[in-house]
């Protein structure tokens, strides 16, 4: 069966901006801080109360549209997150009513930060095997919701956004060309949040900031690093194309440091590595496929390119693919 390709791609951010000069306001930061280390100047933020799946459906409407699909024709919907609207059901769900996709099976998938390319190999197997002929991926995340807004050490470097492919058969050699995940569960404590069935809320937890992501930035960051860059060239191998031949590399945005050194590593010229991070922040799952969209959307993703792509996040876990456009 033929390997699964992108029929369209859309993306959406909250209006609300929040700048460095911002948080300098909520914790003891500088806007210099957070550029030299990060690389961001400024994320997007949910207003309270407002629903993830809105803006995830906003994402899906772009990429049905460029894709010249109804929702009746999606088969499947899947969706990446780690902050859906509700605890239960999936946020898959929800998005399908408000797609009026009702031909659909939903299901949310979670991976963290790796959520998007976790589910592009899923889908792409789904596709391959003729269980599904179209499928809605969509990854979003709201982490603002789940941040401590009194950690410094976190609170600088997330923002909210979706991004949402359509997933069909290839009818040409484009498509993708090799995905590859992995996970270490024995470095779950590096990054996560511990609210969950095995320790209900108090009213203390949400008073000491218990229910929020807690991490070790330094030895996320080393470990990024480290397995991006082993993930990446795993899947250009497994594509057989060499990395010269990379005409556009798109990293998980979580930190201009960690996608320069992987760039670095692979002789990558700064034209041919995408970064938004600046703009946006760690947008977790939905990082790779906002940029993914603004590349295509801006013709920096023209036909027969081959584009890397590849991520990092809680598990810890990590993922790469390579695509021909
Ligand atoms: C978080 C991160 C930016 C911190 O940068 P770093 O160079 O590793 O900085 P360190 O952790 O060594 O901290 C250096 C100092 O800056 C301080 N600091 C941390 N956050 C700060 C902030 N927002 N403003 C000012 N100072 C800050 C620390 O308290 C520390 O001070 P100390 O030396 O007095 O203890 C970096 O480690 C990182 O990006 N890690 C990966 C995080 C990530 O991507 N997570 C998601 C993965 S999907």
């Amino acid at each position: 069966m033929p390997a699964c390709c992108l029929l369209g791609s859309g993306h959406a951010v909250p209006e609300r901006v929040l700048t460095n000069a911002d948080l300098e306001t909520l914790v003891d930061t500088s806007d210099a801080w957070i550029v030299e280390r990060s690389g961001i100047h400024q994320r997007h933020i949910a207003e309270p109360g407002s629903a993830l799946s809105d803006l995830a459906a906003q994402a899906a409407h772009q990429a049905l549209a460029a894709a010249q699909l109804t929702a009746s024709e999606i088969d499947l919907i899947l969706v990446a997150t780690v902050t859906g609207d509700f605890k239960f059901p999936a946020m898959a769900c929800l998005l399908q009513e408000k797609l009026g996709a009702h031909q659909a099976a939903a299901f949310d998938l979670s991976a963290a930060c790796s959520g998007f390319l976790y589910g592009l190999h899923l889908a792409d197997s789904l596709i391959r095997c003729g269980g599904h002929r179209h499928i809605l991926l969509v990854a979003a995340e709201m982490l603002s919701s789940m941040v401590n807004w009194q950690d410094r050490n976190t609170c600088v470097l997330f923002g909210d956004g979706a991004g949402a492919l359509v997933l069909g058969p290839a009818r040409t050699s484009a498509g993708l060309l090799s995905s590859v995940i992995h996970s270490d569960g024995r470095q779950h404590g590096l990054l996560y949040n511990p609210a969950g069935s095995q320790h209900p809320l108090t009213a203390a937890d949400l008073a000491s900031g218990f229910a929020t992501i807690h991490m070790e930035g330094r030895e996320v960051f080393r470990h990024a690093v480290v397995s991006m860059a082993d993930a990446l060239q795993e899947a250009l191998d497994k594509a057989g194309i060499a990395q010269d031949d990379l005409d556009l590399l798109i990293p998980h945005q979580a930190n201009r440091r960690i996608i320069e050194a992987i760039g670095k590593r692979f002789g990558l010229p700064a034209e041919r590595v995408y970064i938004n991070v600046d703009r946006y922040g760690n947008t977790s799952a939905a990082s790779i496929p906002i940029a993914l969209d603004e590349a295509w959307r801006s013709g920096r993703i023209q036909a027969g390119q081959h584009i890397g792509l590849t991520t990092f996040g809680a598990g810890l876990t990590w993922a790469a693919a390579i695509l021909r456009f």
